[in-house]
């Protein structure tokens, strides 16, 4: 029920991506999946590709399928996809390759994670076949960067450093704004609680904003706050239609909507995963995480525009002022 009341949300949080990402393609493909499903009218059918995780051995990738219906009636037939993960970077390098199954009898919701080999390259692509236009559709599933542990940093383009700050920092924001439409900071604080300043240090709560306003507080005692009220829920929107927040046991799943950014925290490995999904923040971006626009030898720019090759410069450059001890 609580899975339901989830993927009900988040098909309404999510409505506006599909949007941005959405091309038509060759009938060629249509035309030979087209045994598959009888064509009907009366619904509309979705497929949400939803970052878990992109670290350097492997990449997790949740997707959600599901159909709303005028009727409210369920489904009659089982419904297959055809679905393939492919590398954006190598185009044609197909990653993987499946079915999804919607069963007769259900009214709407799927869901299949589906386990890639870890690569430096972070950017994606879904492929599948509408089971109902039979369109064939190709979304980017975005660029993903992270950090976990020493925190060991993955920038969305795929350049790895460690850094042992013990302030709280940028990873990522939008540039080039006043109020960036969003932002994301982490606080570092050594892993001894009676020297949180010294290394080796780790990240350990989190504060996102959208166009300057705080939605999202991830405190220490891995709490979570939305608009400074505490979530105690196992789901929640955040605002009419500004995202959406979610927890399993200590992993916590946020969205936004406007710009799409995806985040997964998973606190046993004090690792976070940032999934830029809105096509338009590549290369107009900035942070530890760097600027997304497909080259990892040119990340390390500064809040004042400058480049360095020196990764304690950089990091310290994005220290949030005030933030220091
Ligand atoms: C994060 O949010 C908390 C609570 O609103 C605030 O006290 C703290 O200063 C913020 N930290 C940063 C780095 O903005
Ligand atoms: C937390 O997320 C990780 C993937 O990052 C997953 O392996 C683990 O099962 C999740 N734990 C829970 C309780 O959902």
């Amino acid at each position: 029920m609580l899975f339901r009341s989830f993927l009900a949300v988040l098909a309404f949080a999510l409505l506006y991506s599909f949007a941005t990402a959405y091309v038509k393609a060759e009938n060629e493909l249509t035309a030979q999946k087209s045994h598959q499903v009888e064509k009907r009218a009366g619904y509309t059918f979705h497929c949400v590709p939803e970052w878990l995780q992109c670290t350097a051995v492997q990449v997790v990738i949740r997707i959600l399928v599901f159909i709303v219906t005028d009727t409210g009636a369920p489904l009659e037939t089982d419904l297959v996809i055809s679905t393939e993960i492919e590398s954006e970077s190598n185009p044609g390098v197909v990653l993987w390759s499946g079915e999804l199954t919607l069963h007769a009898g259900s009214f709407f919701e799927s869901s299949q994670t589906i386990y890639l080999p870890g690569n430096a390259n972070t950017l994606f692509g879904i492929i599948y076949t509408d089971p109902f236009s039979l369109i064939l559709n190709h979304e980017l599933l975005g660029r993903c960067g992270q950090g976990s542990g020493d925190p060991h940093m993955v920038t969305f383009d795929g350049h790895k450093f460690d850094f042992n700050g013990h302030c709280s920092y940028v990873l990522t924001q939008e540039c080039d704004k006043d109020a960036p439409s969003f932002q994301v900071t982490a606080d570092f604080r050594g892993r001894n609680p009676s020297t949180p300043y010294e290394p080796p240090t780790r990240m350990v709560a989190f504060n996102i904003t959208n166009y300057g306003t705080q939605v999202i507080r991830i405190n220490e005692d891995n709490s979570v706050l939305i608009k400074g009220k505490a979530f105690t829920t196992h789901s929640a929107r955040i605002g009419d239609n500004e995202g959406f927040v979610s927890r399993s046991g200590s992993n916590v799943t946020i969205y936004l909507t406007q710009p799409s950014v995806s985040l997964n925290w998973n606190r046993r490995l004090h690792g976070i995963t940032i999934g830029l999904e809105n096509v338009d923040l590549f290369s107009n971006v900035c942070g530890m995480l760097g600027n997304a626009d497909g080259d990892p030898n040119n990340d390390f720019v500064m809040p004042d525009g400058k480049s360095t090759s020196d990764v304690v410069e950089f990091g310290n450059s994005w220290a949030v002022g005030g933030s220091c001890p």
